[in-house]
């Protein structure tokens, strides 16, 4: 019911919001990086219409649709889909990427978003901001060395953590993860027991924490998943 009151307060029209980026130029976009044989990797972030619309579904599950303008810095941010959905809601919204690929530079400028261009390593600070955030995400995350034989275990989840805590982080900021699944599932038993002892809440492929909040360690958004990884 008070889901159903946002989504008419923001409807959010999916084909309109397609419409207006064709309308500013996403073609251009489309027709330099579309490959249909590369159904799985970053081409298939030129499908604007399935992208926005699973954007829709995670800002809503993070109640961003009803909350006063926030600072949001989405690490890992792609082509920025959820970043501009954010800004769209009204809030103030950056990413943190890779250089690579050119495609993400466009859609970032036909946004109107600004990114920070960062690699991050394990046990290597993030760069220093002039600014905190209400609420740090990343999305189908890849920067844990997802894939490899060396991703990220609690030693590597709490160096970035405290990092991000000590220095990105607003005093009562969240931080929203969502894993990509490994040959062993999202996490070890001992990488969601490492996240469970610092008072996140795990589930599944989600992870929320919010370090100093005063509805305590469990505080969740919407209750639903935003979808698909990567
Ligand atoms: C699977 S994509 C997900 C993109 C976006 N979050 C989404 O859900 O559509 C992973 C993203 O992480 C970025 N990435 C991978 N390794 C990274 C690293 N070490 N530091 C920063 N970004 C990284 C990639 O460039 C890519 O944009």
């Amino acid at each position: 019911m008070v889901n159903a009151f946002y989504r008419w307060r923001r409807p959010l029209d999916v084909s309109a919001l397609a419409r207006d980026l064709e309308s500013k130029g996403f073609q251009k976009i489309r027709d330099r990086y579309a490959d249909p044989e590369n159904k799985k990797g970053w081409p298939k972030y030129v499908d604007a219409e399935n992208r926005l619309e699973l954007a829709i579904r995670q800002a809503r599950a993070l109640e961003l649709d009803r909350r006063r303008s926030l600072q949001i810095l989405d690490i890992g941010s792609g082509a920025g889909y959820f970043l501009y959905i954010c800004k769209l809601l009204g809030h103030q919204a950056i990413g943190l990427d890779l250089d690579w690929p050119p495609m993400y530079f466009e859609t970032f400028k036909l946004f109107g978003l600004q990114r920070i261009i960062w690699r991050i390593e394990a046990f290597q600070s993030l760069p220093a901001l002039q600014r905190k955030f209400d609420i740090v995400t990343s999305f189908a995350i890849c920067f844990n060395n997802h894939g490899s034989q060396s991703v990220w275990g609690r030693n590597e989840w709490q160096f970035f953590l405290d990092d991000v805590i000590a220095h990105y982080l607003q005093p009562k900021g969240t931080i929203y993860l969502e894993l990509n699944p490994e040959p062993w599932g999202y996490h070890t038993p001992e990488l969601q027991d490492f996240f469970l002892e610092r008072g996140a809440r795990v589930a599944g492929k989600q992870i929320w924490l919010t370090p100093c909040s005063s509805h305590g360690p469990h505080r969740t958004f919407g209750s639903h998943g935003s979808g698909k990884d990567k």
